[in-house]
């Protein structure tokens, strides 16, 4: 079978990195997660910029990019939602893209790779040959996030959950520099009423019928 490139893009809270490790193991393909990456030049900033204005923390990874900033394997410390934020915010930044879309490149110059995001099937990889947007309602992604943040202890009001999906929805699909959006060629998939093993059923078959 054909060692292909697959991109899944679609909103946070999808089940992107669900889906996305399901099927890599499933291939026997390598699993990219760039959010974490984004996640990570976040971290490195609250942890070395010098400042916590916003504006200020922008203009200073603009200078601050290098190779020596840890870019995975970062475990716990990138998913809370001060992280998360912040990704959000630096991912407007071209220079901070540019960096991160290189290193994806290179990292999936061979195919055999499943990585998520929210720019893969339209800038880093605009050839993949499966391309999968996840899409979900804002209530229900709220939902499921609102039942994470219950089970990790760090409780928050659905209704600042839910303004948290809809803020980062806004930021993710207004920017200018490669917004989220859909690939004319990707396969679209609602999964708010969807359970996970009929989705996984659907996207293994589709990874197959690619893969011939
Ligand atoms: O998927 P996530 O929540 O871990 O991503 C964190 C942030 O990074 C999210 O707000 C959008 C941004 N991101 C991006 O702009 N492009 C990507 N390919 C992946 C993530």
């Amino acid at each position: 079978m054909k060692k292909i490139t697959v991109a899944i893009d679609g909103y946070s809270s999808c089940g992107k990195s669900t889906f996305a490790k399901i099927l890599a193991e499933y291939a026997g393909y390598t699993y990219v997660d760039t959010g974490a990456m984004y996640r990570a030049i976040a971290l490195y900033i609250l942890q070395h910029c010098p400042s916590s204005d916003p504006e200020e923390r922008l203009e200073w990874i603009r200078h601050n990019l290098n190779d020596n900033i840890p870019l995975m394997g970062l475990g716990d410390a990138i998913r809370t939602l001060e992280v998360g934020n912040l990704a959000s915010q630096i991912a407007v930044v071209p220079e901070v893209r540019h960096f991160l879309v290189s290193k994806q490149q290179q990292m999936g110059e061979r195919g055999g790779v499943v990585m998520d995001g929210r720019d893969i099937g339209t800038v880093v990889f605009p050839h993949a040959e499966l391309k999968i947007f996840l899409t979900a309602t804002a209530e229900v992604r709220a939902q499921r996030r609102y039942k994470e943040l219950i089970e990790k202890g760090t409780p928050m009001s659905f209704e600042d959950v839910l303004r948290d999906v809809n803020d980062r929805d806004y930021r993710d699909t207004h920017r200018e520099e490669s917004p989220l959006r859909k690939a004319d060629d990707a396969v679209e998939l609602d999964n708010s009423n969807m359970t996970i093993p009929e989705q996984v059923e659907y996207l293994t078959k589709l990874l197959d019928e690619r893969r011939k």
